[in-house]
């Protein structure tokens, strides 16, 4: 079975078998029958994955759909199927009047990944909003559902992705949303293009649209130019080791935002294009021009292409500011 159509990379990799679920009935189904005893991938969008080689066994791709909330006196309660696209939730939401999920606007990729790796961008992450996940456990093969500390959401981190990796599979997600908008701009880019449009008084509407104008401006469209949004995580380090940095390096601007008072997260994009990667093309895989932190398949790039180039930029920023990236998109 082909996955060309079902990763955003665009590479092409095959699988030894494919199914598509829509409820969480079918799932059980699926765990009771002899074709479960071999490996197993869960898709959703296709959007964080690097294949780099044939998946041996069963791919199985989540298309529970349904979106549907409760109000009570300050907030909605949306609860949505994990095979639902993100951006069609945040849309939902968003001519609604719900708030919470308009920064996150046209991230890619479906609801039931989102907690995986508590997707996050421009100032708020997941974790903000969510209330509870359903997942099948594929060891006892029912349902069980997570709350939030449940969970163990960071930046870009989850249960789902550690302790728990390949357990279980989302079926669908529970937010709370507040019916009062709560407008969050800490994030300079977004003052900035409301700036441009004369907006003093933002609503959630006009921030999901700004969002979504910054997002199409500085990244590359998966249906046009394949890829997986950031390819590495923004490395988190200590503030001593910035200040060493800034004494080796006195002339270098660097891009960095506070964690907490010893730790500070460094942009990823900026080390990338500091160690001259941006825009850069091996073959057909590369950086964006306009986002180096994200890798792209201009268009007859193998898995293993794009990973190539990837573990060149670990190695050179590494050598450069002894900083090691970590992977954001998962390699299989
Ligand atoms: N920068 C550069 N050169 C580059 C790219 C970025 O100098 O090539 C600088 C920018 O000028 C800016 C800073 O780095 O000062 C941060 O860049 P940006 O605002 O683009 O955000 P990011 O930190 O690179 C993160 C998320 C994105 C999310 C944006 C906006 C991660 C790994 N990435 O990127 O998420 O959209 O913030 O909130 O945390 C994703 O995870 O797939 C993703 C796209």
């Amino acid at each position: 079975f082909s996955l060309k159509h079902y990763n955003t990379f665009g590479v092409v990799a095959f699988a030894r078998q494919f199914v598509e679920i829509h409820t969480e009935e079918e799932l059980a189904f699926l765990f009771s029958r002899d074709i479960v005893r071999q490996p197993i991938l869960v898709l959703g969008g296709g959007s964080n994955m690097l294949f780099t080689k044939d998946f041996e066994g069963l791919v199985i791709k989540m298309n529970i759909q349904g979106i549907s909330h409760v109000i009570s006196e300050t907030t909605a309660t949306v609860v949505a199927g994990a095979g639902v696209v993100w951006n069609d939730l945040v849309s939902y939401c968003v001519d609604r009047q719900f708030s919470g999920l308009e920064n996150m606007a046209l991230i890619p990729g479906t609801v039931g990944a989102a907690p995986v790796q508590n997707i996050g961008a421009y100032g708020v992450e997941l974790k903000d909003v969510f209330v509870s996940c359903r997942a099948f456990d594929t060891l006892r093969r029912k349902i069980s559902t997570f709350d939030k500390t449940a969970c163990k959401f960071s930046y870009r981190e989850s249960i789902f992705k550690n302790e728990e990796k390949g357990r279980y599979i989302i079926t669908s997600v529970t937010l709370q949303l507040p019916l009062k908008p709560t407008i969050n701009t800490s994030y300079g880019a977004i003052n900035a293009e409301l700036s441009a449009r004369n907006i003093t008084q933002p609503t959630i509407k006009d921030i999901a649209e700004v969002v979504s104008a910054i997002r199409t401006d500085k990244l590359p469209d998966p249906s046009t130019i394949g890829n997986a949004g950031s390819f590495f995580k923004n490395p988190i380090v200590s503030v001593q080791y910035l200040k060493q940095l800034q004494s080796t390096l006195p002339d270098t601007n660097f891009v960095y935002y506070p964690v907490d008072e010893g730790r500070v997260k460094m942009g990823a994009g900026w080390l990338i294009e500091q160690c001259g990667w941006k825009g850069k093309k091996v073959g057909d895989a590369g950086t964006w021009k306009n986002q180096a932190l994200v890798l792209v398949n201009h268009k007859n790039a193998s898995g293993t292409e794009v990973y190539n180039l990837s573990e060149q930029i670990i190695q050179d920023v590494k050598e450069r500011f002894g900083i090691t990236l970590e992977r954001e998109v998962n390699i299989i």
